[in-house]
């Protein structure tokens, strides 16, 4: 790393809203991949709220927009990103450049709307792509990607790279039903990829344990295959609004039903985490994303 990259880093670890930020530096990174069958199901939202929960429970949190054409984290955030990794690529920014800040710390790196292109880079480009993402290992504990819907050879990609997959559905029989799809051909790509259901737009709590139990049931009669569940998050009003306010709904309407429920989950993770040992790092996400590349 030379010297302003360095300094860079310093300065993002000093600014992390945490105390706990340096304490964890020996702490693997763990990278979670947030999917979807069918679009519009509430990917982007979840990742968002999803990390400002994690984050506020103490994990350095980075978020990171890797779907394809259709990035929307710093639209969500009311941000307009100045660099992403398109720009990392081709100005050959160091990642400290390229990550941003958004509400209580929570720290984002943008896609970009050229990020096709990272899948026809040349060799040395493509090397460098993965020694910068390399250097988030021990800076972050959780590398959230919000990825993009379906099946596309893209978002695929990363998440056969993830150490854990998070696949969201909501209760609509065509989302349940992309939702298995997804989680079939991924499985048959990767037949150790661990999977959560996380039931979106759930209108109680009944139906969201309906649902998840329907796709755990589905995975394992055909697929031989156990899917976990962190849960559900309330259909709401409230999340369009935060929306169009372009700010996440945990954070300007925490009382909300989907509040509460996002909340729950992020509990549950956060549980069934401390279960969980299999973790890779980034060196695994990296080794694994170059053997998916070709
Ligand atoms: N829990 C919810 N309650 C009510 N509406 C919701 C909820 N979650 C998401 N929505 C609605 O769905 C819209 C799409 O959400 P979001 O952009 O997060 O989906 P996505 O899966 O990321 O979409 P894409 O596949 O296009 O990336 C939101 O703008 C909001 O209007
Ligand atoms: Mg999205």
């Amino acid at each position: 790393m030379n010297d302003q990259a360095q300094q860079l880093r310093e300065k993002l670890l000093q600014q992390s809203s945490h105390p706990s930020v340096l304490q964890h530096g020996s702490r693997k990174t763990k990278v979670i991949a947030v999917a979807s069958g069918k679009g519009g199901v509430g990917k982007s939202n979840i990742a968002l709220n999803f990390s400002l929960g994690l984050l506020q429970k103490g994990q350095r949190v980075v978020v990171m927009d890797v779907d394809v054409g259709f990035g929307n984290i710093d639209i969500l955030l009311g941000i307009s990103s100045q660099k992403n990794i398109v720009d990392l690529i081709d100005k050959g920014l160091s990642i400290w450049d390229i990550i941003e800040k958004g509400p209580n710390g929570l720290q984002f790196i943008a896609g970009g709307s050229g990020l096709s292109q990272i899948f026809q880079l040349d060799e040395s480009k493509l090397r460098y792509f993965f020694e910068q993402l390399a250097q988030l290992h021990g800076y972050a504990d959780v590398i959230i990607l919000d990825t993009g819907a379906g099946m596309s050879e893209n978002s695929l990609r990363f998440l056969l790279a993830a150490d854990e997959i998070l696949v969201v559905t909501t209760p609509e029989p065509t989302a349940l039903t992309d939702a298995y799809a997804l989680i079939k051909m991924t499985h048959s790509r990767k037949p150790d990829a661990h999977f959560q259901i996380i039931v979106n737009r759930a209108a109680s709590a009944k139906e969201g344990k309906f649902v998840a139990d329907k796709l755990s049931l589905v995975s394992r009669q055909f697929l031989n295959l156990e899917v976990g569940s962190l849960g559900f998050v309330f259909d709401d009003d409230h999340v369009a609004r935060a929306v169009k306010k372009q700010q996440p709904f945990s954070l300007v309407y925490p009382s909300s039903k989907a509040a509460h429920s996002m909340r729950d989950l992020v509990l549950s993770y956060l549980q069934q985490e401390n279960e969980q040992t299999k973790q890779t790092g980034m060196k695994g996400f990296i080794s694994r994303l170059r053997s998916f590349w070709k």
